[in-house]
């Protein structure tokens, strides 16, 4: 195909998200404009109740984005100084700077080498005897196994926190994520499944008494105004920023199917290449924050793309463990075999709603170019 007639593909294409809401967002802002109240109002209060009914949690607490809603909900849940919690290698490195901002060491572990999440298995591996929680990634908007890794936490005493920030509508076994273990973060950045005009997040929360303290605790620490009683933070949800979020959240699930039949688009077009696709287990309903593939020369692979105008990015380069910050946890190279692995090999493909049938052609043609395969 030559240059003249190619598809440029995008990464994602915030004017043409936005563009069937605007009108929608103009009034929502134009709402908070109108009422005088920036934080904690109406908007707030209106957008928990309403992210909670839709995503099956008893409570909803929103925050500033979901670095602090992993910190804040470790901390309301009681993890302390001295505590390890651990998590996967292979996600953000937000997941793990929130659990240093909780005041906990960060332990990693290894992932499982089909999903690329985090099993009861590969947790218990890195249990230390200071371990008080556990922090599962739903990466990539996949469940991970959560029957093993609740039973995991039973059995050892352990808190679980599900880091769903790149999860939002995901399931496992018929269940919402984030509320499978009482107590999960979202992220609203902006290119997240459910995303803000800026940064937002928000814990579910299935304890009204830990939800109470959550709202406590993001508040400064306050009980009522001026009077510290926990040594908080201020990590607050605009009322903007909400009231965007409620127009939003009435087009998640739509969004997430379009997400789903993209990625079924792909699975079809890709299946004859040699690349390791995305898996979904049996009992897993994904939402493919992000679509990811694997293949041993991946830098070839993400060349030949980009001069073929399809734009890719790699979710994430560094596992955590190797991590400058975290150098001082005493992770090493050869620690944690298959987050190693994957990080040479993985490359997020386009995937967002907005994208049509053809640019998924697109992209496909693009892959099989470029390994050289026949069209
Ligand atoms: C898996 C994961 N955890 C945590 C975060 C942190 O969320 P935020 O950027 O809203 O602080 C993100 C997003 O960056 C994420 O993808």
């Amino acid at each position: 195909m030559s240059a003249a007639t190619r598809t440029a593909v995008p990464f994602g294409d915030f004017r043409a998200h936005l563009a069937p809401l605007r009108r929608e967002l103009d009034a929502a802002i134009a709402r908070v404009l109108d009422s005088g109240l920036f934080i904690l109002g109406p908007e707030n209060e209106a957008f928990e109740r309403e992210l909670a009914a839709a995503l099956g949690a008893r409570e909803a607490v929103a925050v500033a984005n979901g670095t602090e809603a992993i910190q804040l909900g470790l901390e309301a849940a009681g993890i302390r100084p001295g505590d390890d919690v651990v998590t996967s290698a292979m996600s953000a490195g937000f997941t793990a700077l929130a659990i240093e901002r909780a005041g906990a060491r960060p332990v990693f572990a290894d992932v499982d080498a089909a999903t690329l999440n985090v099993t009861a298995e590969t947790l218990e591996r890195a249990l230390t005897p200071r371990t008080r929680a556990l922090v599962p990634v739903h990466l990539y908007g996949h469940p991970a196994e959560m029957d093993g890794i609740l039973e995991l936490a039973r059995r050892r005493g352990l808190l679980v926190l599900e880091d769903a920030c790149q999860a939002h509508g995901a399931q496992w076994k018929g269940r919402t994520l984030a509320t499978l273990s009482g107590l999960g973060a979202l992220s609203f950045y902006p290119t997240k499944n459910l995303g803000a005009l800026g940064d937002g997040g928000a814990l579910l929360v299935e304890d009204p008494a830990l939800a109470a303290r959550l709202r406590q605790l993001r508040n400064g620490g306050q009980s009522d105004r001026y009077r510290h009683v926990l040594s908080g933070l201020n990590s607050r949800l605009d009322e903007v920023q909400a009231a965007i979020l409620r127009v939003k959240l009435r087009s998640l699930a739509a969004w997430n199917d379009r997400r789903r039949a993209i990625a079924a688009l792909y699975d079809r077009a890709l299946s004859e290449l040699p690349l390791e696709l995305p898996v979904e287990r049996p009992g897993a309903r994904a939402v493919y924050h992000l679509y990811v593939v694997r293949h041993p020369e991946r830098d070839r692979l993400m060349a030949g793309l980009r001069e073929r105008d399809v734009a890719t990015l790699i979710h994430y380069p560094i596992p955590l463990h190797l991590q400058p910050a975290f150098e001082r946890h005493g992770g090493k190279p050869g620690d944690l075999p298959v987050v190693e692995k994957s990080a040479r090999e993985i490359l997020s493909l386009p995937l967002y709603p907005e994208m049509s049938d053809e640019q998924v052609r697109c992209v496909a043609r693009a892959l099989r170019e470029t390994l050289g395969a026949r069209a």
